[in-house]
C-alpha cells in the first residue's frame, strides 16, 4: 500500500508522526469498509446462485474470491467520525445522467470525439488522463457550463448536482469572511450548521472569521468541500478536489466519498483518493477517445501494466 510507504520514509517529529500513524489507521479502516462491502455482495451471489446450474461455476469463482477476502483486524470501536460527510437531500429515481454522442473542438483543437456514457444511479466513477486531454472540458459539458461542439445530454429528473471545479480561485473571493462567503450561498441554513461544515474542514472559531481575499489555494479547496457538504447534492461532479490537500484530507475525502450514498464523478490524479471510492474508471485519451473500465481503479492499473 502506497501509504505505508509514505510512512514508512516518513522523517518528522514525534508529533508528526502521532498524526501520520492515525492517518495509516483511517486507511486501514476505510480499505477494511471496502473489503466488507465486497465480502456483502460475493456472499449475496453465492447465496442466491449457487444452486443455479447455468450460474454455478460464477457462484464457484465468487466463492474462492470470498475465502481470498481476509478483513483486517480492527475493532469497530476505534472508528471516528469522518471529518468529510456528503449526505444527499434528495433521494434520486432510477435515471442518473446520459451523454450522447458529444464531440467538442476549440478552433482546430478537437478535444472529445463521440462520447457516448451512460451513469447509472449511485455509480462512483473516476475520469482520468493525462494533463490537456479534456477531463475539465467533459465537466463542463456536464454541469451545462458550455454546450458542446455536437451531441446532448440529459440529467434525470431527481438529480441535484454539486460541482466542485478545478479553478476554484475566481469562486471563492469577495470581501466577507469564510463565514460569510459560505452563508451567501445558503442564507437560511442554520448557523451552527455552517459553522460545523467548515469546523469538518478544520477551519476553528478564528479561522472562520479570516478574510476571503487572505486565503490559501489548499483552504480555498477546503472551502469548496464545506461548501459541497452543505449543498446536500446528490451527484457531486468534482475536478482534481485533492490538488492542495494533505494527506489527512484526501484520505477523508475519499471516505467521504465512498460512503456517499449517491452518484460521484471525480476527476484526479491521486492514487490513494480514487482507490479509495472508485468503482467504474473512464479514461479520457489524446485522440479523443475513452476507455470505460467497470471495476477498481487498482484493478485498471493492473490491466494496464499487463498490456
Ligand atoms: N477555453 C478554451 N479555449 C481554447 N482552448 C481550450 C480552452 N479550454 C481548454 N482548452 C484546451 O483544450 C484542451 C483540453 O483542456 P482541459 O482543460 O479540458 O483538459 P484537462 O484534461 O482538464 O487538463 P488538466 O489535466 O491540465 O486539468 C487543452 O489542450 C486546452 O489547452
Ligand atoms: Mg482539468
Amino acid at each position: 500500500m502506497l501509504i505505508t510507504k509514505k510512512i514508512r520514509e516518513f522523517t518528522g517529529t514525534y508529533d508528526d508522526w502521532y498524526i501520520a500513524a492515525n492517518v495509516l489507521a483511517k486507511q486501514l479502516e476505510l480499505d477494511n469498509n471496502k473489503k466488507q462491502k465486497e465480502k456483502d455482495e460475493l456472499e449475496a451471489f453465492v447465496r442466491r446462485f449457487s444452486a443455479n446450474a447455468s450460474k454455478a461455476k460464477q457462484a464457484t469463482s465468487r466463492q474462492r474470491k470470498l475465502d481470498k477476502l481476509e478483513l483486517e483486524d480492527i475493532k469497530p470501536s476505534s472508528r471516528r467520525d469522518p471529518s468529510i460527510v456528503f449526505k444527499a437531500k434528495r433521494q434520486m429515481g432510477d435515471e442518473a445522467l446520459e451523454l450522447r454522442n458529444i464531440s467538442h473542438s476549440y478552433g482546430d483543437n478537437e478535444v472529445l470525439k463521440d462520447v457516448t456514457l451512460k451513469f447509472e444511479p449511485g455509480e462512483k466513477v473516476a475520469l482520468i488522463g493525462a494533463n490537456g486531454v479534456g477531463k475539465s472540458t467533459l465537466l463542463k459539458i456536464m454541469m451545462e457550463e458550455m454546450k458542446p461542439s455536437e451531441g446532448e445530454l440529459t440529467w434525470g429528473a431527481t438529480i441535484e448536482n454539486s460541482y466542485f471545479p478545478q479553478d476554484t480561485a475566481d469562486i471563492i473571493e469577495g470581501d466577507g469572511t469564510l463565514y460569510d462567503w459560505l452563508r451567501a450561498h445558503d442564507p437560511k441554513r442554520d448557523i451552527a450548521e455552517i459553522r460545523n461544515c467548515l469546523g469538518r474542514m478544520l477551519f476553528n472559531g478564528e479561522q472562520q472569521e479570516k478574510g476571503v481575499v487572505s486565503i490559501s489555494g489548499g483552504e480555498k479547496h477546503r472551502m469548496m468541500l464545506s461548501k459541497m457538504m452543505l449543498e446536500g447534492g446528490n451527484f457531486l461532479v468534482l475536478d482534481e478536489p485533492s490538488n492542495h490537500l494533505d494527506l489527512e484530507a484526501i484520505v477523508a475525502l475519499g471516505e467521504g466519498l465512498l460512503e456517499f450514498k449517491g452518484n460521484v464523478i471525480c476527476v484526479s490524479h491521486d492514487r490513494e483518493l480514487l482507490d479509495a471510492f472508485a468503482s467504474r474508471i473512464i479514461e479520457l485519451h489524446a485522440d479523443g477517445s475513452i476507455t470505460d473500465f467497470k471495476g477498481s481503479y487498482e484493478e485498471y492499473a493492473e490491466l494496464k501494466s499487463k498490456q
